[in-house]
């Protein structure tokens, strides 16, 4: 991670990086795009290996549609708390082309990592499980702004 918050090593990983990848691509299946029909579905792990999903959700006023990764966010706060999240899956789209995560959402993965002290990993899926990137939310925001910045620990 860049900027003011402390790295931690990854943990040992419980699920392996395909079945997270999986889950998100699953979850994919369950998006509600009918504008973009751009299907994304994301997958989140907890340091004590629990898992949440989700997939983006658009709406015909369209600038009120979320994604995928807000989307499971949400959920992963609600299940076990921004701070544990620590493995982030995300797959969508169409065919090879991976998915990575949009601006907004690098900046509400990185609220969880500064959260918690650890950088986030990354798995951006494509939509056909071919092609896969790995990734830590303090490569694809480096310097960014965050919670540490406004001197708010967890
Ligand atoms: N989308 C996501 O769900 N996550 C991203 O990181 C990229 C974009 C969604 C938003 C919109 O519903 C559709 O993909 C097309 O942009």
């Amino acid at each position: 991670m860049a900027g003011a918050c402390p790295v931690q090593p990854f943990k040992d990983k419980s699920m392996t990086d395909e079945q997270l990848l999986a889950l998100a691509r699953e979850a994919a299946a369950k998006a509600y795009a009918p504008y973009s029909n751009f299907h994304v579905g994301c997958a989140i792990e907890s340091v004590d290996s629990e898992v949440v999903t989700g997939a983006n959700m658009e709406n015909a006023c369209y600038r009120l549609g979320i994604c995928a990764e807000q989307s499971a966010l949400t959920a992963a706060q609600h299940k076990f708390g921004l701070d544990k999240v620590t493995r982030i899956a995300v797959a969508g789209g169409s065919g090879d082309v991976v998915c990575t995560p949009c601006g907004g959402c690098r900046q509400a993965i990185l609220e969880a990592a500064q959260l918690s002290g650890r950088d986030v990993e990354i798995l951006c899926g494509s939509a056909d499980g071919s092609a896969v990137e790995r990734h830590s939310i303090g490569e694809l925001i480096p310097f960014g702004f965050g919670p540490a910045n406004l001197d708010r620990p967890a």
